[in-house]
């Protein structure tokens, strides 16, 4: 092999769960207690570009830079994607042996986050599903979405789900090796274009519970926790599937803002107490539910995620009902525009 480099980039967008993965039955292999299913944002909207490269001219280690600040990638979760996409290289070097041995060089990884870093939004599902492809391209690797999706599930739980556009689901799996629990798309965007999220960002700090704490103390203690995982998401994801398919918002709407509800639910039902959603975000929770009741319907349908920030669902047609009387209310400070969704920035003082 000469000093070449070998580079491929790829990006993935951000994905907001409309019923909420919280729970592992493993954490090394961040197996799920429930299924889950999300809304991947455009590719125009959040999203992770990134690089990844290999040359036998690098220094002797990994490496991976978010937007511009080296990351540590010595944790279990990035050495694990690292792992799995190095084996199944070598499996095709083994194949054929004209194949350069990438499997041997040590990695560059960079990346970037199209938005801004303040904007405290989680990053990690767009992150961990760029980087698995990057180095699947790079790799030249014959996997599918779903192959990935698997791996991927190893950095972080929800960005299995960012590896497919549209609605798409997370499925826990039953074998103990995780060779199951991977997402597949319920649809694809074009299915239901008039779908829209405008992001309320409540508070840019990080989030007090890391989401594998959280999940863990909520598994441990909290007695709702068992129902939600074997009675109630179970139920939801079937309903949410049929709504998407059928594009009912009505239903779509009310099972994501109840399920939004049951997962904080567990978290104050956790021991000690977890309290992600903070007074602007039962503000916007109350702005919502005016907003239904002056229509007479649900047009809009709130969700938080392990944080204060809102993400708004709606249908294009009701942009000025919804994001409209958002953005009169709050203004439009350090916002982040998007396609399919803005970003829009909410003080404390905005209520
Ligand atoms: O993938 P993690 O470990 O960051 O966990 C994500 C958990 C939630 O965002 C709260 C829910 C979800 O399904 O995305």
């Amino acid at each position: 092999m000469t000093d070449e480099i070998y580079r491929a980039s790829t990006t993935a967008p951000v994905n907001i769960a409309v019923i909420k993965y919280w729970g592992k039955r493993d954490p090394k292999l961040n197996l799920p207690t429930n299924s889950s299913l999300s809304v991947t944002l455009s590719q125009s909207d959040l999203r992770t570009h990134t690089t990844a490269s290999c040359s036998p001219s690098y220094p002797s280690f990994d490496s991976l830079l978010l937007n511009g600040s080296e990351q540590d990638v010595s944790g279990a979760r990035t050495q694990a994607c690292f792992r799995e996409l190095r084996s199944l290289r070598r499996n095709l070097e083994g194949q054929d042996a004209s194949l350069p041995k990438l499997s041997t060089l040590p990695l560059k990884i960079v990346s970037e986050n199209n938005f801004p870093t303040a904007a405290g939004l989680a990053s990690s599902a767009a992150g961990f599903a760029a980087l698995v492809r990057a180095i699947a391209n790079l790799y030249e690797l014959p996997s599918s979405p779903t192959d990935l999706s698997r791996i991927a599930r190893q950095g972080s739980g929800s960005a299995c789900r960012s590896l497919f556009g549209g609605y798409v689901g997370w499925e826990q799996g039953k074998e103990v090796d995780g060779s199951d629990s991977v997402a597949f798309q319920v649809a694809p965007e074009s299915h239901w274009p008039e779908m829209r999220a405008i992001i309320l960002v409540v508070s840019a700090a990080k989030k007090g519970v890391s989401s594998t704490t959280g999940m863990q103390t909520t598994v441990a203690t909290s007695s709702l926790f068992a129902a939600r995982a074997s009675d109630t998401v179970p139920k939801r994801m079937k309903q949410m599937q049929e709504a998407i398919q059928i594009k009912d918002f009505e239903t779509f709407g009310k099972i994501t803002m109840m399920d939004s509800n049951s997962f904080h639910a567990t978290c104050l039902d956790t021991y000690p107490p977890i309290f992600y959603l903070n007074d602007v975000s039962r503000a916007a929770i109350k702005m919502v539910e005016a907003i239904n009741a002056a229509a007479g319907r649900i047009i809009a349908a709130y969700t938080f995620d392990a944080g204060p920030n809102a993400v708004i669902y709606y249908l294009q047609e009701n942009e000025a009902q919804v994001a409209g009387l958002f953005k009169a209310f709050m203004g439009e400070k350090d916002g982040w525009k998007g396609t399919r969704g803005d970003a829009i920035q909410a003080s404390e003082e905005a209520f």
